[in-house]
Parts: C-alpha cells; structure tokens; sequence
C-alpha cells in the first residue's frame, strides 16, 4: 500500500509516519529529511537547499522529485508513506508517472486537518534526536529522561534551523498557496481521506487506521 500524509508544518506527519513504519513495514519516504541530509553534503547544491528551507520556502520540483526517484527505484519494500511530498501539483503528477512507470499505484491520501494556532505551539516545542530521529515536543512529548531519547539512549537531541515563527509564517503561506491545491486534486481522484490532527497522537493513529483498513 502507498500512501500520502499531507497537511500543513507540523500537522503530525513524521509522527504518523514513523508509527506506520513500526506497525506496517512500510518505508517513509521524508522529502524534508532528505534535504536536511542533502544540506549537510558541503556542495553548491546542498548550500543552496539550506537556504531555501531556512527561509521556510520549496525547493524546486526538479530537486525532490529527482530525490524522491531515486529512492523509490532503490527500494523494494511493502509500502511507501510519502511524508511532505508532493508539495505542488507539478510534484503529485510527476509522482503520478512515477508509480506508473514502476507498476504501483497510490492507495490513500490522508489529510491532516489542524489549525495554525496549534502549528506554532507544535513547530515552537518540536525537537528530535539526531540519532534515530524520534519526535518530541517539550510539552506533549517530552523525553522521560531529561535530554536522553527514549528510544535509542542517544544524548543527541535537536532543534530545527526553520522551526521558528517567521520561517514557519512563510512555510504556512507556502502550504496555503502551493500544497492546499493537492487537495481537490486527490479528492477528485477519490483518495482523499481526512483525520483530526488536532487529537491525542494515539487518536490520530487510529483514525488513520481506520481510514487505511477501508482502502
Ligand atoms: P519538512 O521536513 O517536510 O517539514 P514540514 O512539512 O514543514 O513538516 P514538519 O516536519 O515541520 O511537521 P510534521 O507534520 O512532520 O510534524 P511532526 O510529526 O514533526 O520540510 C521542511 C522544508 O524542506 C520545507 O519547508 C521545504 O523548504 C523543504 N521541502 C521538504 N519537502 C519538500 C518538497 N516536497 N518540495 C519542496 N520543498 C520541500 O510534529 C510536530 C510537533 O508536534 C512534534 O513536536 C510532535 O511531537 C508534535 N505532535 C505531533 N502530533 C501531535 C498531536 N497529535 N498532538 C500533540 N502534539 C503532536
């Protein structure tokens, strides 16, 4: 099964993703971690990215879908949980053809719906470890140890360069202006399925559950 979790910054998709991972096997395929790691690389490329994502704007389509076709022909796995990608109609056809090209289909887009009130809360709290890459927020996730990750021990824990409120005002424009369009794009393709973001996380896991038992 391939699916899309999409929604706005900090909507709860790399949460979501990392317990279908868990659950189901399947593979998450993050655009954004793929940058963060392109951005570390030291080339003119990577130099570029950093900026762009700092500024809380996209990188360009030819970018990420070239990332995300890498990926997807080096992997064989028992589905694909596209996390922050496609971000503009461009992207969502390309990875059309994509899947086509490879015999696959897309089964489900689930759309995490919150609002921008609880986005910056999310987005202000938000750290990660830099070792196995578990989310957390200082005050609904916090690790149970002070500064050590619960899942792998590492002490490793981080902030985002672009998790501050004016790149996020910039991110949210970007989604309402580029990435809200997928919507009636998938709708009219009969994918599309909603879920409250805006519920406990174990909630919002069951009711993507839900949505992916009907598919
Ligand atoms: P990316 O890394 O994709 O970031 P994003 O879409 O802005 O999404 P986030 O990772 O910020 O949020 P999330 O929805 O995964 O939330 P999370 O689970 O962490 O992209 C970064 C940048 O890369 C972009 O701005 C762009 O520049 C570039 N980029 C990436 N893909 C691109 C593409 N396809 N095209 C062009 N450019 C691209 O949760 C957030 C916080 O909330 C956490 O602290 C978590 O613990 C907490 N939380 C989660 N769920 C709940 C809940 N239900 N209740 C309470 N707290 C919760």
């Amino acid at each position: 099964m391939n699916i899309i979790l999409l929604g706005p910054p900090g909507a709860g998709k790399g949460t979501q993703a990392r317990r279908l991972v868990e659950q189901r096997g399947m593979i998450q395929l993050s655009t954004g971690d793929m940058l963060r790691e392109a951005r570390t690389s030291g080339t003119e490329m990577g130099k570029k990215v950093a900026e762009i994502m700092d500024r809380g704007e996209l990188v360009t389509d030819e970018i990420v879908i070239g990332l995300i076709e890498e990926k997807l022909r080096g992997e064989s796995a028992s589905g694909f949980i596209f996390d922050g990608f496609p971000r503009t109609l461009g992207q969502a056809d390309a990875l059309g053809a994509l899947l086509d090209k490879l015999g696959q289909s897309l089964d489900a887009v689930i759309e995490m719906q919150v609002d921008d009130e609880a986005l910056v809360r999310r987005i202000t709290g938000r750290f990660t470890c830099g070792n196995c890459g578990e989310v957390y927020h200082d005050e609904t996730k916090p690790t149970k140890v002070e500064g050590v990750c619960d899942v792998c021990g590492s002490t490793e824990l981080k902030r985002r360069a672009d998790d501050n409120e004016e790149s996020l005002r910039t991110r949210l424009l970007e989604y309402y202006k580029k990435t809200s369009p997928l919507l009636g794009y998938y709708y009219a393709k009969g994918k599309l399925d909603r879920v409250d973001g805006l519920a406990e996380i174990e909630d919002v896991a069951a009711a993507i559950k839900d949505a992916l038992d009907k598919v």
